[in-house]
């Protein structure tokens, strides 16, 4: 046994530990520190990165009879820390944690990057976080939050975390980089009684409000689908919010106006099942023959948020036929965003497209009768499924759709 003392989160753990006790146990059963996660306890998943006197170290791979004598700053004790005060929130605006496993070690491994790359651009950011791995929300988020927060602290923006970045390159290949600290807040386990927070803790810094309407990573959709009719045609039909929106299946309006619609989206597609309520304004360009119908919902359900345009251009194949190519970008927040990037959901609404483009082809047919109503479009989410699930086999299987 060796004896150590390690300041944990501004508190001094003096105690005799095995040689070979790894800093992550130290800290979790020594220090109370329960914030720092163990996944693949060999050095590659980057959950159990902490701070050791400011820099990011692996604990798994760590001995703590190492950190004799150094300040080690775990997830708990950022409280006090400029960086991490805009961290957190970005993380929560971009959706950038769903089980929040890997989220201890992905923050200090961003607030690395954010002191010592302020320039750092998207591949920049994936590099560095390279070491860093999520099982479940995947990156994007995380890279849009760190890149929030780099654009948010851009030249002289935050003096603080100026300050912190002039003290890093300052020091340099010192054995210190600077950070605040917190007060220590022991995770106080059932059996031990342990001391409570000290009462005269500092207040959490203050968070920035959230920023409105930004969306920096969006999934984009292409399609397009193919009608019998003149462009001129297709395209006054598609200027009747009303009868566009009876051709989307799952799609209901309950008010419009000349450009704008309110109304509901019902999306119901295996384990997924929504309904957004949310308001679109169509912007057309009469020249071009295009247009694009921006929107924003909200599923109750699930509290998820979604946001996105839908452009779409008529292209004149012949004076009788006409292509619409259709672009959606759309960004979904919330437990559903798990869904938004899978090539699933990506055959899933390309099929959409491709029933919006049947329906629009039912609803022009000069045949139907003057006056008949169209029942609105239905989404069959079956047959839809199905659909989008054997055309994968074929795929699969090197057959053609
Ligand atoms: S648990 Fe330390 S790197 Fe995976
Ligand atoms: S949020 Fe679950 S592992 Fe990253």
């Amino acid at each position: 046994m060796t004896s150590i003392a390690v300041e944990i989160n501004g508190r001094e753990i003096r105690r005799d530990v095995p040689a070979r006790m790894h800093l992550a146990d130290f800290v979790r059963e020594e220090g109370r520190q329960t914030g720092t996660h163990l996944g693949c306890e060999h050095g590659v998943c980057g959950a159990c990165t902490v701070l050791v006197d400011g820099q990011p170290v692996r604990s798994c791979i760590t001995f703590a009879v190492a950190c004799d004598g150094a300040q080690v700053t775990t997830v708990e004790g950022y409280d006090a820390d400029p960086v991490m005060a805009l961290l957190r929130p970005a993380f929560s605006r971009h959706h950038a944690l769903q089980c929040g496993y890997c989220t201890p070690g992905m923050l200090a491994t961003a607030r690395d990057i954010v002191l010592r790359f302020p320039q750092a651009d998207e591949q920049k950011v994936r590099l560095e976080l390279s070491g860093n791995l999520c099982r479940c929300t995947g990156y994007v988020g995380i890279v849009a939050a760190i890149r929030d927060v780099l654009a948010q602290t851009s030249g002289d923006a935050h003096p603080q975390i100026a300050a912190l970045r002039e003290a890093t390159r300052a020091i340099r290949g010192a054995a210190v980089i600077p950070i605040a600290k917190a007060a220590f807040t022991p995770f106080e386990a059932a059996d031990t009684g342990n001391a409570a927070a000290p009462a005269d803790s500092p207040a959490p810094a203050a968070e920035p409000a959230a920023e409105t309407g930004a969306t920096a990573n969006g999934t984009r959709i292409t399609g397009n689908f193919t009608v019998p009719y003149p462009a001129d045609q297709v395209w006054q039909f598609m200027a009747d919010l009303p009868a566009v929106a009876a051709c989307l299946p799952g799609a209901e309006l309950t008010e419009h106006s000349d450009n704008r619609v309110k109304g509901r989206v019902a999306i119901k597609f295996g384990p997924m099942s929504a309904s957004f309520n949310g308001a679109a304004r169509l912007e057309r360009d009469e020249a071009a023959r295009s247009a694009v119908l921006k929107g924003a919902g909200q599923d109750t359900l699930s509290q998820s948020r979604a946001n996105g345009d839908v452009a779409y251009r008529l292209v004149e194949l012949s004076p009788a036929s006409t292509r619409v190519d259709v672009d959606l970008l759309y960004a979904l927040q919330g437990p559903l965003a798990q869904f938004s990037r899978s090539g699933l959901v990506k055959d899933f609404v390309g099929r959409l497209i491709q029933e919006f483009g049947k329906n629009v082809a039912r609803r022009m047919d000069p045949a139907r009768a003057p006056g008949a109503q169209l029942p609105p479009a239905r989404l069959n989410a079956m047959s839809l499924g199905w659909s989008v699930l054997w055309s994968r086999i074929r795929r699969l299987f090197g057959r053609a759709d």
